[in-house]
């Protein structure tokens, strides 16, 4: 039988809670499957500035890069907002993508026919949308020097190597040669000269995928090519702040950011998160959607552990689940025939992961 490490970081907010629900899914799946997944929890982010007195404790790194994969919930808060910048949440995460080398971050958006009224959009515009952003999200102005705030004078720089761009534009070509074999790659070219490096390099490693239709757009009208015709889109290639943007964008073309995941892959371990934020206004309650990040468990077997008939089994579950109307309070409106709890909805998602 297989065996796997996984690392849990729960973080903060409702981190926790969705974090115990994939495990879980995860443990019903392991079992029907034939394989085995042992958990190690790690610290990140405000608890781990609270116990540890730094947002990204060694031991955190270390126990990651010992692992076959990273599960990851939420961190953040309005009590750690104020302090500096390198101190706070965020920094922690910043600094284990890059500790791991996940250069690649897989953000699909897909619309669940169930809850097509979640969307603020027309229902022929968003109605079968199945796009993925694959952002760039080690490199760009997130990381470029120099960079400072003196109170009076503030910059930041956006820097890309050649091949940090090729290496991206690669993933996001053999992502869509999974897909619908198009990519359409973001910059803003017209203006910055790092962006023009990005489009020429896209354009010189398109040459090794001859079956994939590459086009380019400028950040500002995919942004509202995204909310025109979301359709026309299989694979968006970006770079880490219009990735970081755009993919916010397309989650809310599906309308319940509740339910989507992310991978962040490419390096030595891969990270495996729900794209929202840990939400402290509804931690503790019962009330949080773990969705996300149960089907960010559904991607940490799918590329990490390829454990592809887990992965399978965990996303039809989740659409089974929802056709049969249960729902977290945060979707509740949309055509529920049973308002859930966190831990319950997790439970009805583990028992038919069992079943299928
Ligand atoms: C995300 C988040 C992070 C980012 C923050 C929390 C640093 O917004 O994962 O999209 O900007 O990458
Ligand atoms: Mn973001």
């Amino acid at each position: 039988m297989k065996h796997y490490k996984i690392a849990l970081i729960k973080g903060d907010g409702i981190g926790p809670e969705i974090i115990d629900e994939a495990v879980k899914v995860l443990d019903a799946a392991s079992s029907k499957e034939d394989f085995e997944i042992a958990y190690n929890d790690f610290l990140m982010g405000g608890i781990a500035i609270d116990v540890k007195g730094e947002p990204l404790p060694q031991q955190t790194i270390d126990g990651c890069l010992n692992s076959d994969a990273v599960l990851f919930g939420a961190i953040g808060g309005e009590k750690w907002d104020k302090l500096p910048r390198e101190k706070r949440p965020e920094s922690g995460l910043l600094k284990l993508r890059k500790s791991l080398g996940v250069f690649a971050n897989l953000r699909p958006t897909t619309v669940f026919d169930e809850l097509i009224n979640a969307s603020t959009l027309k229902h022929e515009v968003v109605k079968g949308v199945d796009l993925l952003v694959v952002r760039e999200l080690i490199g760009g102005i997130y990381f470029g020097q120099p960079r400072a705030n003196d109170g009076n004078r503030a910059y930041n720089t956006m820097v890309y190597e050649k091949e940090e761009i090729a290496r991206i534009a690669r993933a996001a070509f053999e992502a869509a040669q999974k897909r619908y074999k198009k990519v359409c790659s973001v910059d803003k070219s017209n203006v910055l000269e790092v962006s023009q490096l990005w489009r020429d390099t896209v354009e010189e490693t398109a040459k090794d995928y001859k079956d994939i239709s590459l086009s380019h757009m400028y950040i500002d009208n995919a942004a509202m090519q995204l909310i025109r015709n979301p359709k026309q889109f299989d694979v968006i290639l970006t770079s880490n702040l219009f990735g970081d943007i755009l993919s916010d964008e397309a989650s809310m073309i599906s309308g319940s950011i509740g339910l989507l995941p992310s991978a962040s892959i490419g390096g030595k371990v891969g990270l495996f998160e729900p794209i929202h934020g840990s939400a402290p206004d509804i931690a503790k309650q019962g009330i949080a959607n773990p969705i996300a990040t149960i089907l960010s468990a559904a991607m940490m077997l799918r590329y990490s552990l390829n454990e592809i008939n887990a992965a399978n089994r965990i996303e039809l579950a989740v659409k089974d689940v929802l056709k049969d109307g249960y729902r977290t309070k945060d979707i509740a409106q949309f055509d529920a025939k049973e308002i859930c709890t966190t831990s319950e909805i997790g439970s009805i998602i583990a028992d038919r992961v069992s079943k299928l």
